[in-house]
């Protein structure tokens, strides 16, 4: 019998850390690898939010934190909401925690029971199936393509809905396809939703500021279905701070209230000196979210050249993060020496092996015909992987 608890043991290591850590392996052994598997911008977290984090130590902020978050940070999401996104909150509804993660993790532990279902498209987050499963719910996968940027329809949605549908989660802008759901797509959502009250839309917005289209468009703006939405976001994409451990949820009264019950239970309240970093990233508002998103839309269109250049790669474009998903299939049943390409799990260990580039395999976020590319990396390190790709796919026969 295992010491290890089934609920451990059935869990699946995080692929896109397994491809970090094979890399790093390969540099300590020397080996020049470029990392383009990495989930977090390269940049560092602005001056203004250090200084304020500096301060918050200097003004001894070293004592427990209230359970949902400082009064400030909480009063900070609300203006947030409002002044952004035109939508109203209030302090009750705010709960913030270490990181998405663990607001994703509060919800999920908050509102399954064994069996419950949730609807999840695919591609979708590596964390979202094991979250769901640890809390005894079904995941219930809805595939996307490519050729529709890798997005639902309403129809798909309202056809999974069963009796026992809990939730509906989803990502936009996404991880791992950079895709963005239009005003209209989510007002079709949402009007499906409208029919079934019961279920509960949790809506992970962590890569809203980057968006190389526009304004950023919140399900939760539909006050048909207000209720039923829980936003999820913070402060680790957007502002560079993936370190500092800060998340946040808005939510149903209901529903904050339960994850104030489990968080007072686990964690307790979010370090005291992050939060502080965190409402000063949220109050001060100076233009480092904006040239971080001119860098990576730049980088974008770099990398959508780069990938052009390469023969039998299918790709879109993705619209906001920083990440890539082209289709590999092309490269299927190819072999180079001992290397034989029959996935995209063997197709992202010939590329690290043979061309030191780190990327993730498709199948890691529930498509196994695509790799996820991580352009959170300098131009000059995009346009070196591009080649050394390009070379070791062209000795692909
Ligand atoms: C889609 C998505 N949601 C949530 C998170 C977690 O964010 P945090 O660092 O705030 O826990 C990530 C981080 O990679 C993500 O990509």
């Amino acid at each position: 019998m295992s010491k290890i608890a089934n609920r451990i043991l059935n869990l699946s290591d995080s692929q896109t850390l397994v491809m970090t850590q094979k890399s790093r392996d390969l540099r300590s052994k020397g080996i020049d690898i470029i990392n383009l598997s990495i989930g977090e911008p390269d940049f560092n977290t602005p001056d203004y939010i250090k200084k304020a984090a500096k301060q918050a130590i200097n003004d001894n902020f070293s004592h427990y934190t209230p359970v949902p978050g400082f009064d400030d940070l909480r009063e900070a999401v609300v203006s947030k909401l409002k002044n952004e996104n035109n939508l109203d909150y209030n302090k009750e509804q705010i709960v913030v925690s270490n990181g998405a993660k663990q607001s994703l993790t509060n919800v999920f532990l908050s509102i399954i029971n064994k069996g419950d279902e949730v609807i999840i498209p695919a591609p979708y987050w590596v964390s979202y199936i094991e979250l769901v499963k640890l809390a005894d719910g079904i995941p219930v996968i809805l595939d996307t393509c490519i050729d529709n940027d890798f997005k639902v329809s309403a129809k798909q949605v309202e056809n999974a809905i069963t009796d026992k549908t809990k939730a509906f989660l989803f990502n936009s802008p996404s991880n791992p396809t950079g895709s963005i759901y239009t005003r209209e797509e989510l007002q079709s959502l949402a009007n499906v939703f409208a029919k079934y009250p019961d279920v509960s839309i949790i809506s992970d917005e962590i890569y809203e500021y980057i968006n190389f289209i526009g304004k950023h468009e919140s399900i939760a703006q539909f006050e048909e279905i207000k209720e039923q939405v829980t936003i999820i976001n913070g402060v680790s994409k957007g502002y560079a701070m993936t370190g500092w451990r800060i998340g946040y949820m808005a939510a149903p009264v209901w529903l904050a209230k339960a994850c104030i019950k489990l968080q007072g239970q686990t964690t307790s309240g979010a370090g005291s000196i992050s939060q502080k970093a965190a409402s000063a990233a949220l109050l001060v508002s100076d233009n480092s979210k904006e040239v971080m998103k001119n860098a990576f839309k730049k980088r974008r269109d770099l990398v959508l050249e780069l990938l052009d250049n390469i023969p039998g790669i299918k790709r879109n474009v993705p619209k906001g993060a920083f990440y890539v998903f082209p289709n590999i299939e092309f490269f299927f049943n190819k072999s180079n020496g001992n290397y034989i390409i029959k996935n995209d799990n063997d197709l992202a260990i010939y590329l690290l092996e043979k061309a030191h580039v780190a990327v993730v395999p498709g199948i890691a976020f529930g498509n196994d015909s695509c790799i996820r590319i991580s352009y959170a990396a300098s131009e000059a390190e995009l346009v070196e992987a591009f080649s050394r790709i390009k070379e070791a796919l062209g000795n692909l026969k």
